[in-house]
């Protein structure tokens, strides 16, 4: 069978469906009674409704397809993608808050601060972000200690200054302000690429990855990364509430500094496009077989339209 052949066979929604089915179940679990001890005053209810039922769930899918790209441990990518997907979670609930975007529609709800208030909206995000990384040190050996150290490590920088909250910071710091270029892209990497990639390379830590393969997934998750911020805002002008889940139009309206803004929307478009064949021309070197959801996740994160 050529290779052609071989990828026609893939069919990313049967794989996503059957990926998202256990980490969905490994995520309600998990955020339900974390501790078997149900978190005081409404502080529970608050993360799951600010986690279950909704999202693309991309950031678990992203680690799912890197392990499965190196034959990992399945234990320690599951864990690994319920912690990413809850310092995601977590991001959106303090994006929404009025004292950053100040947004009242998230994944089709009224978000978490709306529902809940501030302050629980606060601590909701606060204990999700502790949840992320209990769930990457469990005890016992059923994940290796020196991988459970490795995920954390990785997912603590890209949730930290050098990543998600460092790119809010400068987001905040920028309204009204036009950025270069290079300013943008710094931006965007630290705020919405970091986690992206660190994705990938969750899943990669999970098992046995050469330098080379490690290298190339390294510049994939970066374009991924980097694109999925660049159709972000895109999809702000383009698409409207209903399809996003989210307020359409707000980038604009809040005076942020986007890529749609900088170079116009053709423009964005192209370059979204030239990340992903950059993204698929690094896979295609990393000397990886199973790179077939990796692939198909690229080109689906990219060519969305929610
Ligand atoms: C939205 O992320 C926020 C950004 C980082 C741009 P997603 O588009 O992945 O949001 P959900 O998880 O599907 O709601
Ligand atoms: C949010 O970027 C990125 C993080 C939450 C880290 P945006 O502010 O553009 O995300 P949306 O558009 O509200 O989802
Ligand atoms: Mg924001
Ligand atoms: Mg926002
Ligand atoms: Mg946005």
């Amino acid at each position: 069978m050529n290779a052609p052949e071989k990828l026609s066979l893939f069919v990313l929604s049967a794989w996503s469906a059957q990926q998202l089915a256990t980490v969905e179940q490994a995520l309600s679990r998990w955020v339900a009674c974390p501790t078997d001890a149900p978190a005081p005053a409404g502080l529970g209810d608050a993360m799951r409704y600010a986690v279950l039922d909704g999202g693309k769930r991309l950031r678990p899918l992203l680690v799912m397809a890197a392990r499965e790209a190196v034959n990992g441990s399945m234990e320690a990518a599951l864990r690994a993608a319920c912690a990413v997907e809850l310092i995601h979670a977590y991001s959106l609930v303090h994006d929404d808050m009025p004292c950053m975007d100040n947004d009242v529609l998230r994944r089709g709800k009224p978000t978490v601060h709306v529902r809940f208030g501030q302050a629980q909206a606060l601590l909701a995000g606060d204990a999700l972000q502790a949840l992320a990384f209990e769930l990457l040190t469990p005890e016992g050996d059923s994940v290796a200690v020196a991988t459970q150290a490795h995920l954390c490590r990785m997912l603590a920088q890209a949730a930290g200054f050098q990543g998600m909250a460092g790119g809010q910071a400068i987001d905040l710091a920028s309204v009204g302000r036009p950025l270069t270029s290079d300013q943008l892209h710094d931006m965007h990497r630290l705020k919405t690429g970091a986690l992206l990639q660190t994705s990938v390379m969750m899943g990669a830590a999970c098992g046995a990855a050469t330098p080379a393969a490690q290298s190339a997934l390294r510049d994939y998750g970066a374009a991924v990364g980097l694109a999925f911020q660049v159709v972000d805002d895109i999809l702000d002008v383009t698409a409207d509430s209903a399809t996003l889940g989210k307020t359409a139009g707000k980038d604009a309206a809040q005076d942020k500094p986007t890529f749609v803004s900088l170079m116009g929307l053709q423009a964005s478009r192209d370059y979204a496009q030239q990340l992903l064949a950059h993204a698929l021309a690094r896979l295609e070197v990393s000397g990886l077989e199973n790179t077939h959801a990796l692939r198909a996740l690229a080109d689906m994160l990219v060519n969305r339209q929610h």
